[in-house]
């Protein structure tokens, strides 16, 4: 009866619905972090700061778009093709890339035993990792992550085919590194399992272990005959040193250690949306390498067949130009320094302007560009709807997201939400 009373194209929209083959896909969550984005977009208070997106943002809260970059850019742009590149990347960035990561004086580099292929960027490069490592690592498929991890890497490695298990890594108490629950628990891994370490700058604590803690894990890890993967996302972005932020994977290697590495010129180029990353194998010899090469294309010409070229070209133009790569790495340095400014400048505003409860030394000791301030979630909540300050549940924030314009407004609203008065 009802059915009769209904207009055609609507009757039509029902039956479709009800016969549809995707009718039982269900409604997944929304991404966390986007999701903060979403609210923030929607908030008309003009003094609305969002601290929860890990991207750079300048000292007018602008998206940067580095100097070096536009030059690089206009070198090629309206010149070079859009060909394909190879599967595994163009090749004046790749070779360049990975001496960026391993240094100019890496033995397995200079021996020609380093596999590597272009990536989408630092997520591609996980998931060509985590694939590879599925298909032809020999002792085991358990990845270990830290808890906390950026959020993304559980989804990785599961979608690549290992299985996900957790290191302890972030105490709640100190907001610092559980040095012995880590030590703990990476010495009760079974025998060859495969170990995550973000090599600096760790998302989301901004927590990273000292040179000295690094040599210790390097040990441990060789005890074990674990094997490191390294994430390096943040190189030269977390101290604004390129070589110091490279100190755990270059140590490792120094050691003897085959690792695994991922690389993304998001964050230290500004070049988020062009995908430029690198994944990269050590191996024992050339021979060695070329059979993991071969590999890797087999793996990667199914997934998306070639990377793009854009960002590569960018990013391969300054590795390749010295005066290009001086005033990157000056900009790189601008970017840090402007971070770590930005710590020091919360961190005196909590403790000596507002006489904030609590301690908030790892403001200022914690590296990179997030911040785990260690607020809870309702007050994080309270932030939000009372504030108009967005940052992810867990009390992460983004430090690019502060500058003058609004560290003050920032630091009143987090000494509000602590004492309980917003
Ligand atoms: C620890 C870590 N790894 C990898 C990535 C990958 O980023 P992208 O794919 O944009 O290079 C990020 C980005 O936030 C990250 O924080």
């Amino acid at each position: 009866m009802l059915a009769r009373q209904l207009r055609p194209s609507v009757r039509a929209a029902r039956l479709a619905r009800s016969i549809s083959v995707w009718s039982a896909v269900p409604q997944g969550p929304p991404d966390p972090i986007l999701g903060v984005t979403e609210a923030f977009k929607a908030d008309p208070n003009p003094r609305k700061i969002n601290l929860g997106v890990g991207a750079y943002r300048d000292e007018n809260g602008k998206p940067y778009i580095l100097p070096s970059v536009s030059t690089a850019e206009a070198s090629f742009v309206g010149e070079a093709d859009k060909e394909y590149l190879p599967i595994t990347g163009l090749a004046s960035f790749t070779s360049a890339a990975a001496k960026l990561a391993y240094g100019s004086d890496s033995a397995p580099l200079s021996q020609g035993a380093v596999a590597v292929t272009q990536s989408i960027s630092g997520t591609g490069a996980l998931r060509i990792g985590g694939a590879f490592l599925a298909r032809f690592y020999p002792t085991s498929k358990v990845i270990y992550l830290p808890t906390p991890s950026w959020g993304n890497h559980t989804p990785i490695f599961r979608d690549s085919g290992l299985e996900v298990k957790q290191y302890r890594y972030f105490d709640k108490s100190t907001v610092g590194l559980d040095w012995a629950g880590m030590l703990a628990d990476i010495r009760a891994m079974p025998q060859g399992s495969i170990v995550l370490l973000h090599a600096c700058a760790h998302n989301p604590t901004g927590v990273d272990p000292t040179q000295e803690q690094w040599k210790e894990l390097s040990n441990i890890v060789k005890e074990g005959k674990l094997f490191p993967f390294f994430d390096m996302a943040y190189q030269g972005f977390a101290s604004g040193d390129i070589a110091r932020d490279a100190f755990a994977p270059r140590h490792f290697v120094s050691e003897g250690h085959q690792i695994a590495l991922c690389q993304s010129f998001a964050k230290n180029m500004g070049l988020y949306g062009e995908r430029v990353g690198l994944f990269s194998l050590v191996t024992s010899d050339k021979e060695e390498k070329a059979r993991v090469e071969s590999q890797l294309k087999i793996l990667i010409r199914p997934l998306y067949s070639n990377p793009p070229v854009h960002g590569a070209r960018i990013a391969g133009s300054i590795l390749n130009d010295p005066a290009l790569y001086k005033q990157w790495e000056g900009e790189v340095k601008g970017m840090a320094n402007r971070i770590i400014s930005m710590r020091t400048t919360l961190y005196d505003l909590l403790t000596s302007t507002h006489k904030t409860p609590g301690d908030w030394a790892h403001i200022k000791s914690q590296i990179g560009m997030f911040s785990f301030t260690g607020l809870t979630q309702p007050q994080t909540e309270a932030l939000a709807s009372k504030r108009s300050v967005y940052m992810t549940k867990d009390g992460r924030i983004s430090m690019a997201g502060l500058n003058g314009g609004n560290v003050e407004y920032f630091a009143e609203s987090v000494d509000g939400a602590v004492k309980g008065t917003l």
